[in-house]
C-alpha cells in the first residue's frame, strides 16, 4: 500500500544478529522517533537505558533465562515506565503525587506505545527488533544490575540489529477475529474464528516439521499457571500504588 504499511506488515521478531553495531546517532534517531508517539495527557512516562558494557549486558541475559541475544545484539535498550520526572515535579510544585493503578497503567502504556514506535523507526532503517519480556524475570536483579531508582518501572528489553535470518511470519489471529462491528461477539463466534485459525497454524506447523500444535492450545498451556508472581511487590516497592 504504502512504505510504512510495508514496514508494519514486513514485521518479525529478529533474534540473530550480524556483527555490525548499531551506532549511537542511529539509536538517538529511532528513540527521537519513538517520543513522538501519543502519550496520555503529555506525561511522556516512559525511558529507555541503552546498555553498552558487556559485563551488564551478560547479567541482564542470564535474568532473561540465558537469552544470548541480549548480548549479540547490536544495541540493547531497557525501557521503563517514567514516573520519577512526576514526582520530582510534584515535589518542587509542594503537590502531593498520588496516582494509584491508573498512574501506573498510564505509564505502562506510554511506555508500551513508545517502544513500539522507536521498534518501527528501527525497522524502517532495516534493523530488527526483538522484546525481551524475560527480563521480568527477575526485576530485583535488574534493578540491582542497573541501580534503577524508585519511580522507574522496567518494563521489557529491546535487541536491535542487522538481521542475520530472516524467520517466517508469525500468523495472527483473523482480522474478524480483532474488529468488531459495534458489539463484541458471542463466545461461540469467537471459538469458530479460533477454531480456523487453529487449522491455519496446524497445517503451517506440519509444514514446517515442528511438533504439532495449535494457537487455542498453546495459549491454554501457558496461562494454565501463574508466573511471575513478584510483580506487584517489585513494583509497589518502586513506589507505585496499584490500588
Ligand atoms: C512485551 C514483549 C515481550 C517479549 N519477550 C520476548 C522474549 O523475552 N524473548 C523472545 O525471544 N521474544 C520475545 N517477544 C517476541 C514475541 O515472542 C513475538 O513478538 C511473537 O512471538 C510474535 O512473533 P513476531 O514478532 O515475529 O511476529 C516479546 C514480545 C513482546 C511484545
Amino acid at each position: 500500500m504504502n512504505e510504512t504499511f510495508d514496514v508494519l506488515l514486513g514485521h518479525r521478531s529478529i533474534r540473530r544478529y550480524t556483527d555490525e553495531p548499531v551506532p549511537d546517532e542511529v539509536v538517538r534517531a529511532a528513540v527521537e522517533a519513538g517520543r513522538w508517539a501519543s502519550t496520555s495527557s503529555l506525561v511522556q512516562a516512559y525511558c529507555a537505558i541503552l546498555v553498552r558494557d558487556p559485563d551488564t549486558l551478560a547479567q541482564l541475559s542470564r535474568i532473561a533465562g540465558d537469552q544470548s541475544k541480549v548480548r549479540r545484539a547490536g544495541a540493547f535498550l531497557v525501557i521503563c515506565a517514567d514516573t520519577r520526572r512526576h514526582r520530582l515535579a510534584a515535589r518542587e510544585a509542594g503537590t502531593p503525587y498520588e496516582t494509584r493503578l491508573e498512574g501506573f497503567l498510564v505509564a505502562a502504556i506510554d511506555a508500551a506505545l513508545f517502544a513500539q514506535n522507536t521498534c518501527v523507526a528501527f525497522e524502517s532503517l532495516g534493523y530488527g527488533i526483538c522484546y525481551v519480556g524475560g527480563l521480568r524475570n527477575d526485576l530485583p536483579a535488574v534493578d540491582r544490575v542497573l541501580e534503577i531508582p524508585d519511580g522507574i518501572y522496567p518494563l521489557f528489553g529491546l535487541c536491535v540489529g542487522r538481521p542475520a535470518e530472516a524467520p517466517e511470519a508469525r500468523p495472527r489471529l483473523p482480522l474478524d477475529a480483532v474488529l468488531f462491528d459495534e458489539r463484541y461477539p458471542s463466545d461461540e463466534a469467537m471459538l469458530e474464528l479460533l477454531a480456523a485459525h487453529d487449522e491455519e497454524v496446524a497445517a503451517i506447523r506440519e509444514r514446517q516439521g515442528r511438533t504439532p500444535g495449535t494457537w487455542s492450545a498453546r495459549v491454554a498451556v501457558q496461562l494454565s499457571r501463574p508466573t511471575r508472581t513478584d510483580l506487584a511487590a517489585y513494583y509497589t516497592a518502586k513506589g507505585a500504588d496499584l490500588g
